[in-house]
C-alpha cells in the first residue's frame, strides 16, 4: 500500500509517499529554518502562514518525485500531535481535505512515535522479536526521553527531562553565544576544533558532588544547570574563535555524555538487545560516535537514525502510518490535533507482536 504523510508539527512542511511502511518513493521538505533565525525560535504563527503558503506544493512534489498520482494511494497519516497547535491545523486540515474528496483512510499520528520509527524506515529486519526489548533515546528540539520498547507493542517512557530538551539546551546556548538559530548543528560543527576538557559543566542529574540521585529520577534529564554555568563561563567575555570552540565543545559534551550514560543504564536494567538513536540532535556527530562505542562496549546492537530522517520529515510518517493502515484503521475526519505528548504511549503498532485490533 502507498501512504501518502505529512507533517507540520513545527517549521518543516514535508510531503513522503512511502510504499509498505519502508520503501520510500519521496521525501520532501520545504524548510521554514531562515524565516524564524531572525527571532532565534520558531514563531507559532508565522509558521503555521508558511504552512499554508507551501503544502500543495510540497504534496504536488512528493506524488511527481514518487512517480504516482492521488489515484495510486491507498491511505494516509499526518502528524497530529505534539507540536505547534497553529501548524498542525494547516497540515491535518489539508489531509482531511484530501482524504475526505478522495475517500482515503486517514491515521493521525504522534511526532514522538514517528521520530522512533524513523530508526527503521530503512531496517525491516530489525522489527523482529528477537532484537526487543529496544531501549530508543528520542532527542529533539522538543523532547528528550529514552523509551523501553516491548515486543508486545507496549512502550514506557523511563526517564525524560524536567527542563529543556537536548536540541533546546543546544539552541539556547547557541544564542547566548550569538550564534545562528537553530544552534545545534552549529555547535556540531564548531565543536570539532575545541577540547571537550576545557572547561568542566556540570552533568545533570548524575548524582555527582555526593548527593545521590532519587530512584526514580535515575533516567530523567535536566539541562538547566549546565546552560547555567556556560552563561556564566562566558558572560563579559570576548572569545577568540578558540575560545569559543572549546567551550561549545565541553558544554555539547556535557549534554551528549548524560545522554548516553543513562542510556546505556537503562539498556542493562531492562537487558535490551537493540538501542536506537533519533530525534533531530541524533545527526550530532558526537553523539552518534559516543553512542556507538558506549553500544559496542555493552556488546548491544544499537542503529542511528540516518540524518536525513532524524530531523524533522514525512518519511517516518508515512512510514509510521502504514502500520495502522494496514490493520484496516481510519481515524477519520473528526480526530483533534494536540500540544502535548501524553504519558500513556499506547501500543506501538510496528512491534512484532502488537495485537491486530489494539
Ligand atoms: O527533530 P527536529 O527536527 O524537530 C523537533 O521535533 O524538535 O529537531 C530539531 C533540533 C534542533 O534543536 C536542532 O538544533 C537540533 O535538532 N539539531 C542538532 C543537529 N542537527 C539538528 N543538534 C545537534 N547536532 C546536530 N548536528
Ligand atoms: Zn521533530
Amino acid at each position: 500500500m502507498l501512504v501518502l504523510g505529512i507533517e507540520s508539527s513545527c517549521d518543516e512542511t514535508a510531503a513522503s509517499i512511502v510504499r509498505d511502511g519502508h520503501e520510500v518513493l519521496s521525501s520532501v521538505i520545504s524548510s521554514q529554518i531562515k524565516l524564524h533565525a531572525g527571532y532565534g525560535g520558531v514563531i507559532p504563527e508565522l509558521a503555521a502562514r508558511e504552512h499554508l503558503k507551501n503544502i500543495l506544493t510540497v504534496v504536488r512534489t512528493s506524488l511527481t518525485e514518487a512517480d504516482i498520482s492521488l489515484d495510486d494511494i491507498g491511505g494516509m497519516a499526518v502528524t497530529s500531535y505534539p507540536g505547534l497547535i497553529p501548524a498542525l491545523l494547516v497540515g491535518n486540515t489539508f489531509s482531511k481535505g484530501l482524504a475526505a474528496s478522495r475517500h482515503y483512510p486517514l491515521i493521525g499520528i504522534n511526532h514522538f512515535e514517528a521520530h522512533m520509527y524513523g530508526a527503521f524506515i530503512d531496517h525491516p529486519e530489525l522489527l523482529t522479536p528477537e532484537h526487543f526489548p529496544i531501549i530508543a533515546l528520542v532527542v529533539s528540539g522538543g523532547h528528550t526521553a529514552i523509551v523501553c520498547l516491548e515486543a508486545n507493542g507496549q512502550a514506557r517512557i523511563l526517564g525524560r527531562t524536567l527542563d529543556d530538551a537536548a536540541g533546546e539546551a543546544l539552541d539556547k546556548a547557541a544564542k547566548i553565544l550569538g550564534l545562528e538559530y537553530p544552534g545545534g548543528p552549529i555547535i556540531d560543527r564548531l565543536a570539532k576544533n575545541g577540547n571537550t576538557k576545557a572547561y568542566h559543566f556540570p552533568r545533570g542529574l548524575m548524582g555527582g558532588s555526593g548527593r545521590p540521585i532519587a530512584p526514580e529520577h535515575r533516567f530523567d534529564f535536566s539541562f538547566s544547570g549546565v546552560k547555567t554555568a556556560m552563561l556564566y563561563a562566558v558572560k563579559n567575555r570576548e572569545l577568540t574563535d578558540s575560545e569559543l570552540s572549546d567551550v561549545v565543545a565541553s558544554y555539547q559534551a556535557a549534554i551528549m555524555q548524560v545522554l548516553v550514560k543513562k542510556t546505556i543504564r537503562a539498556a542493562r536494567e531492562v537487558h535490551a538487545k537493540l538501542i536506537c538513536l533519533s530525534g533531530g540532535v541524533a545527526c550530532n556527530s558526537y553523539l552518534r560516535h559516543i553512542m556507538a562505542e558506549a553500544a559496542e562496549k555493552i556488546h548491544c546492537d544499537f542503529v542511528l537514525t540516518p540524518p536525513k530522517y532524524c530531523t524533522d520529515n514525512a518519511a517516518m510518517v508515512s512510514g509510521l502510518g502504514w502500520h495502522f493502515l494496514r490493520r484496516g484503521m481510519d481515524g477519520g475526519l473528526t480526530q483533534p490535533v494536540s500540544a502535548r505528548l501524553p504519558a500513556d504511549l499506547g501500543i506501538f503498532p510496528f512491534a512484532p507482536f502488537a495485537p491486530e485490533d489494539f
